[in-house]
């Protein structure tokens, strides 16, 4: 496919040079890479900005509150010790990996060699976008959930791998049913993808659950990729377990400074798991980037030692998950209550679609991400989130106060 309209040469003073086109052949992995869904979203909010609308915006995860003052404090005087450090370390510094260790013993009970099992990342997206280059040659299948974070079935494909989705079903408690994938996918998987405490559903996997797919998984030699750190503190009655509670090897864990401490902006984060596979990782990262800031790194460690700003931040999510799902209860939608994370995966009223719900709500001002975003089909053609849209409970309290009355007085399903 040429692009040639899109790219009109311009000179230095921005004006258009006639006849100066050039044939950019975009390659197939982009060609057929569709917009980013959380991309799209934030399109829309701005668009309805533009209109004047007040939006309140549960579209992408991204927490409006600040990280705890003593980040921000601390910044300058990190930045101010690092100053000729020059480039980070690939991996993390020592300090840094030791914090990680020290949390997951704290947090988990796990224990960790700093030296072989834990390596930083510049945020969970890019480590899960570039894991499959570890282990997935052209041809491999990578097992993805669905709905599911797209960078796991964006980062298989980049990779030459190929996805075989594995859908996330309310009558399997949203946990993926592994014993149902046909022997001749299992025969060809490299890694499965697991995200529990997990988004968009809020389900949290069982101790069995975990066990069984250990066993499943090294049976047919399946790496097991989990994506358990972005929301494992945030829970509402049970602590969720890592993995690495139940075994090491053959399984890589992912954890993100993001959402635990408001740090989205920041970049941080960290694998941690068999040696095997954090070493490859680094490989990977050796030769893609060039670590997360050092001073940067600083602030995490001190932010993985603060467990006081987390209790606060479980009730406020708490409060605001409270108000949002009586405002659906009372309209007549499903109650759909999670367990952790801070998303409501809301099913919409029978005979509406995802969509439909989601339409009515930016009617309203009110702007969520249908279901079907971040879903896709499986081979028998069922799309798991169809009928379901998610909202992040990231807005501040008060605006979710509003939400709630604009639902009450103004929602027309
Ligand atoms: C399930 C899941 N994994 C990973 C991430 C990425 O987090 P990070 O900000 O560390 O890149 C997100 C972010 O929203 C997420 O929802």
């Amino acid at each position: 496919m040429f692009i040639a309209e899109a790219l009109i040469l311009r000179d230095g003073n921005n004006n258009k040079q006639e006849g100066t086109y050039m044939n950019i052949q975009l390659s197939q992995r982009i060609q057929t890479t569709g917009k980013y869904a959380f991309a799209a979203i934030d399109e829309k909010v701005a668009e309805l900005q533009s209109q004047g609308v007040k939006v309140i915006d549960f579209g992408v995860g991204d927490p409006k509150t600040p990280p705890p003052s003593f980040v921000i404090e601390h910044l300058n005087q990190f930045a101010e010790k690092r100053k000729t450090t020059g480039y980070p370390s690939y991996i993390g510094s020592k300090e840094f990996r030791q914090a990680c260790a020290d949390y997951m013993k704290r947090e988990f009970d796990i224990a960790l060699n700093v030296e072989t099992e834990i390596c930083s990342t510049i945020g969970s997206k890019e480590a899960v976008f570039h894991f499959p280059l570890t282990l997935v040659d052209e041809g491999d299948v990578v097992i993805c959930p669905s709905p599911g974070y797209p960078p796991y079935k964006n980062g298989t494909r980049f990779a030459g791998g190929t996805v075989y989705t594995a859908p996330l079903l309310e009558e399997n408690k949203f946990l993926i049913d592994f014993e149902s994938i046909p022997q001749e996918i299992c025969d060809k998987a490299k890694i499965i993808w697991i995200n529990y405490p997990n988004s968009p559903t809020g389900a949290m996997a069982t101790d069995d659950w975990y066990k069984q797919l250990i066993a499943w998984a090294r049976k047919n030699n399946i790496v097991i990729a989990a994506d358990e750190g972005c929301y494992i503190e945030i829970y509402f009655d049970k602590k969720p377990k890592s993995i690495l509670a139940f075994g090491k090897e053959g399984i890589i864990t992912f954890y993100s400074m993001s959402k635990r401490n408001n740090m989205t902006m920041f970049r941080s984060g960290f694998v941690a798991g068999d040696e095997k596979l954090v070493a490859a990782f680094k490989k990977v990262k050796t030769n893609i980037d060039s670590g997360t800031p050092t001073f940067i790194q600083d602030v995490s460690a001190l932010a993985l030692q603060d467990t006081n700003h987390i209790e606060g931040m479980r009730k406020e999510y708490d409060e605001k998950r409270a108000i949002i799902l009586s405002a659906f209860e009372k309209k007549g939608l499903p109650l759909c209550k999670s367990d952790s994370t801070f998303y409501i995966w809301q099913k919409a009223p029978q005979g509406k679609t995802g969509e439909d719900l989601a339409n009515s709500l930016v009617d309203i001002g009110i702007v969520v991400i249908p279901g079907a975003a971040i879903s896709d089909a499986t081979a028998s053609g069922i799309n798991p989130g169809q009928n379901y849209v998610r909202l992040a409970l990231v807005p501040t309290l008060d605006e979710i106060k509003e939400a709630a009355k604009r639902i009450a007085e103004e929602l027309v399903l």
